[in-house]
């Protein structure tokens, strides 16, 4: 049998890939595995502890309800950026506004993070897979001073590291510092994460697509001509693609990295700007996915090319596959000729 590799093990090998190789993108690494095996245990009794499951009874900035874990799982993944003295300040979905820590001891800190704490966490109360993603920078503000907003305003192509944890039937951390993709499952028994899917690759094409279905009427005709695509008989396999929609974006996501695949969240009339949000949500996965081969775009641009100009910017998003997302880009480019 061979010996398993655990995360922490996996962070120390691979400390020489950084650009500053001092030890502390390595430790801040591990300090996100931990939090995310605390919020993994709180995930896990969710249903069973009333303190832990429903509503917050607060919205966030976006207007959205959030659930008891959103607040938990925020908590935690600040305490412990706070507490570790890698990270200057954070930016979330559940804060207005960034947050810049205050201690003298954290303004030495020469990161900052960017997070979705919970993602998909309407699915908290129908037991289904939920997620954390998380993107990582160098600061561009000077060390010892406070973090300010342009450290959490860079474009997606600047990012030092990314990855989402995903609680599904097994919790998975899944991450990249640039130098290809990697995958750790946790052993509950032991407590640790341990590579599961080295080097993973995106197949170029999947046979899966993933989209909220109810937009189609209400989505451009690029969108609309390629999910038409996709719903023709397939002559290698003689059937349509199938569709395949969890409604949390890191499973939909995972399920394309692992088996080849596309999700597709357009801009709407209800969304007018797209659903997700760029830099904790859209700009992480489309790192991800193009260490894994795979390519991310609005349907116009490339995601990581992306210049922020605010906290919870939101983005017409489109994410898999390289050659289904270069159909579908395709696709829209053609129908937007036609239109003018
Ligand atoms: P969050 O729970 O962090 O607010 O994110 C929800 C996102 C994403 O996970 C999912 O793909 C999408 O919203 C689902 O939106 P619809 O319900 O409109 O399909
Ligand atoms: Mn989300
Ligand atoms: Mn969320």
């Amino acid at each position: 049998m061979s010996k398993v590799t655990t995360l922490n093990e996996f962070i120390m090998d691979r400390q020489h890939d950084f650009a500053y190789a001092t030890g502390e993108l390595s430790r801040l690494l591990n300090d996100i595995s931990v939090a995310s095996k605390i919020v993994t245990r709180d995930v896990r009794r969710a249903g069973l502890v009333d303190a832990i499951q429903g509503a917050q009874g607060g919205m966030n900035i976006q207007g959205e309800a959030q659930q008891k874990l959103d607040v938990i799982a925020d908590n935690q993944f600040i305490k412990m950026f706070e507490a570790g003295g890698e990270v200057c300040g954070i930016a979330s979905e559940e804060n207005d506004d960034f947050v810049a820590f205050d201690s003298d001891f954290s303004k030495k800190g020469k990161y900052v993070v960017l997070f979705d704490p919970l993602d998909g966490s309407s699915n908290i109360d129908v037991n289904v897979s939920i997620g954390t993603i998380f993107s990582i920078y160098r600061r561009t503000s000077k060390v010892g001073e406070s973090a300010t907003i342009e450290d959490m305003l860079q474009s997606g192509a600047e990012q030092i590291a990314a990855g989402y944890v995903l609680y599904g039937s097994s919790t998975m951390l899944v991450y990249t510092t640039g130098f290809g993709v990697n995958g750790f499952t946790l052993d509950p028994s032991i407590g640790e994460y341990c590579l599961s899917h080295p080097n993973m690759r995106m197949p170029e094409l999947g046979r899966q697509y993933s989209m909220n279905e109810g937009n189609i009427k209400v989505s451009e005709k690029g969108i609309q001509d390629y999910i038409a695509y996709c719903q023709e008989t397939d002559p290698a396999t003689n059937r349509p693609y199938s569709g395949r929609y969890i409604g949390s974006l890191v499973a939909d996501f995972h399920r394309s990295l692992i088996k080849g695949g596309i999700y597709i969240y357009p801009d709407t009339p209800s969304h007018p700007e797209g659903r997700l949000r760029l830099i904790y949500e859209c700009n992480p996965l489309a790192f991800i996915a193009e260490q894994a081969g795979g390519l991310a775009t609005t349907g116009r641009k490339r995601v990581l090319d992306i210049k922020p100009e605010k906290l919870h910017q939101r983005i017409p998003f489109i994410i898999g596959s390289k050659k289904m997302v270069e159909r579908v880009v395709n696709l829209i480019e053609k129908a937007s000729t036609v239109e003018q």
